[in-house]
């Protein structure tokens, strides 16, 4: 399996892992493909995410992807993030190779689990949020799940 220097420089120096003392908000997911779990803090301030921090049972690929996805969301607004998919994590990466695009998933799922709470505590999902969240959990593969190992249609 190949690995772009991207990936094995996230993967060597993770960026932003630990945990958030005064977080705003927690996400905590397990990857249903491999049982590996993540979570990710944020601190969000008038609803720009200052600073996100997480921590993995997870392989090499998770670590990078959560790594790259907490670069990418810091300074952004929740609603910014909420857009923030894994193939787009992905792209900045340089790539995964397609079985491990599900770890990639993991991180996606816990940054969106966080908001979600945080929406929701905060008295702010609106029916154009929630909308995104309905499909959260929901396999993100190629159209034919080629190179998946998830049970969706
Ligand atoms: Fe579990 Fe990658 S194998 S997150």
């Amino acid at each position: 399996m190949k690995y772009s220097d991207k990936v094995l420089d996230h993967f060597m120096n993770p960026r932003n892992m630990g945990e958030i003392e005064d977080a705003t908000t927690t996400g905590t997911v397990g990857n249903p493909v491999c049982g590996d779990i993540m979570k990710m803090d944020l601190k969000i301030v008038n609803n720009v995410i200052v600073d996100a921090k997480f921590m993995t049972f997870g392989c090499g690929s998770a670590i990078a992807t959560s790594s790259m996805s907490t670069e990418l969301i810091i300074g952004k607004t929740t609603d910014e993030a909420l857009d923030l998919t894994n193939r787009v994590v992905a792209e900045a990466l340089d790539g995964l190779p397609p079985v491990k695009m599900h770890c990639s998933v993991l991180a996606e799922q816990a940054v969106k689990k966080a908001l979600e709470t945080y929406y929701k505590r905060e008295g702010l999902m609106t029916p154009e949020r929630a909308k995104k969240f309905a499909i959260l959990g929901k396999c993100e593969h190629d159209d034919d799940h080629e190179n998946c190992e998830c049970s969706d249609e």
